[in-house]
């Protein structure tokens, strides 16, 4: 069961949460069909003074068509350990290939009409404020351009957080 707390309340570790965790990014179309995609990229903070998570999809992920198509968005943490393997597959396997989520043990609930993974220990839901495709001229060292060798840039979306829900 999960419980709504805020920003004050909020004590999890942004760095290990995506990099080690991995998160899981979801949103609908206004079909009402939705797809979710690990993801170990990801920040918290505050931008344009909300509390604001960003996330950064690459250009060909399925879920960038759903993100693209909605206001909302939403990044669920399962326990890593518990679900590795179904988060590995959530990162393998394409939405386009079919109902991956349905070869897992995670399983989708909506917040608001905005679709999350129910199995979270933490989930944020997002109103998206920004979509931003990241682009070499704004590379200031080597290391970004490492990442795109074969192009497929991500967009960095900036999301208003505005539930934060936490196991009870
Ligand atoms: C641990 C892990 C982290 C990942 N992080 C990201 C990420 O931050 N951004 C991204 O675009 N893809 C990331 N991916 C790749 C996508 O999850 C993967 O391509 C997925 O199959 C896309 O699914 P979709 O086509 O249904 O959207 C990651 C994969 C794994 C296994």
């Amino acid at each position: 069961m999960l419980k709504a707390i805020t920003p004050a309340e909020f004590t999890a570790n942004p760095f290990t949460a995506f990099d080690r965790n991995w998160a899981l990014i979801s949103a609908a179309k206004p079909d009402g069909t939705a797809n979710t995609m690990t993801a170990s990229w990801g920040a918290l903070g505050t931008v344009w003074n909300s509390p604001a998570a960003t996330v950064y999809i690459r250009e060909s992920r399925f879920t960038k068509e759903f993100v693209d198509s909605s206001e909302t968005f939403s990044v669920s943490f399962p326990d890593g350990e518990t679900y590795r393997a179904d988060m590995a597959l959530l990162g393998r396997v394409s939405g386009r290939d079919g109902n991956k989520l349905a070869q897992t043990s995670l399983t989708f609930a909506s917040f608001d009409g905005v679709p999350y993974i129910a199995e979270s220990k933490l989930v944020l839901i997002c109103k998206k404020m920004s979509a931003t495709p990241i682009t070499p001229d704004g590379f200031c060292t080597d290391e970004p351009a490492s990442n795109y060798d074969g192009g497929n840039y991500h967009t960095m979306y900036i999301g208003k957080v505005e539930k934060i829900l936490v196991e009870v």
